[in-house]
């Protein structure tokens, strides 16, 4: 059984070889993707890829809480992150009550929460109490109705502040989101903390990506930074057919699947 990361090992990975890091929302992924990944991502994009949601803006601490519990029973010996959703982290005092629902009710390793450096001063409160924080920064996608669509982040000063003062407050990572190459290595230089990508190129500390994107599941657009593994989709479509099919031919079940 491999040994779950630490925030040590995940620090000391700055410049060397790239952490990986996936999105997962239920036990039957994690197993799958856990022998081969860093950290696992309970993302509130599971209120789009899993609820079929326009946006990550509804999703609840308790669908949070939820799919983590899944995650975590699926992938023991993973290092296991629970994104904090849009409106539970608005003061001190809501965030460190949120987080530490997170740190007793599943077991998830450590919390992650959009903005930059207006978020600073919240996230030193919540490592001064013992929470574990992934930040992330560039494009957010909790930003989405506030800002009318998503924005690639072009300010490159901007984005080094914000990564600078997030460093400084206590974070351990920081996934940086939507820019271009030669500002996220800018970024990525500018800080000690790992930099995880997600359509920041390829010269950061480790790359995220939404598990049902890789393995070409979802087929109403692919962003361009979204690399398909598998084509996902066309499988599952070709079995459940061969499936369908089978049944209505009565070739399912044969013999071998029956009592
Ligand atoms: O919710 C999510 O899946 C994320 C990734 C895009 C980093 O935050």
């Amino acid at each position: 059984m491999r040994k779950k990361l630490t925030i040590d090992k995940i620090k000391l990975a700055k410049g060397a070889t790239p952490l990986v890091m996936v999105t997962a929302y239920d036990a039957l992924f994690a197993k799958l993707f856990s022998p081969y990944v860093d950290m696992i991502l309970v993302g509130d994009s599971l209120n789009m890829v899993f609820a079929g949601k326009n946006d990550t803006l509804s999703t609840t601490m308790d669908q949070m809480i939820y799919h983590t519990q899944a995650v975590c029973a699926g992938a023991k010996e993973s290092f296991i992150i629970c994104d904090m959703p849009f409106g539970s982290y608005t003061t001190k005092k809501e965030a460190l009550h949120n987080a530490i629902r997170i740190y007793k009710e599943t077991c998830a390793d450590a919390i992650k929460l959009e903005g930059g450096k207006e978020r600073a001063s919240l996230i030193k409160h919540l490592c001064q109490n013992g929470i574990a924080v992934m930040g992330h920064i560039g494009l957010l996608p909790q930003q989405v109705r506030g800002e009318g669509g998503y924005k690639i982040a072009t300010n490159h000063e901007a984005l080094i502040e914000d990564a600078k003062a997030l460093e400084e407050a206590g974070v351990f990572a920081i996934v940086l989101e939507g820019t271009k190459s030669t500002i996220a290595k800018e970024v990525s230089e500018s800080v000690n903390v790992p930099i995880i990508g997600i359509g920041a190129g390829k010269e950061m500390d480790g790359q995220v990506l939404v598990g049902s994107d890789l393995l070409g599941f979802f087929e109403d657009f692919k962003p361009k930074f979204v690399k398909r593994y598998l084509e996902g989709a066309k499988l599952v479509k070709e079995a459940i057919q061969s499936y369908s099919q089978e049944v209505k031919e009565k070739k399912f079940p044969t013999k071998d699947h029956s009592y």
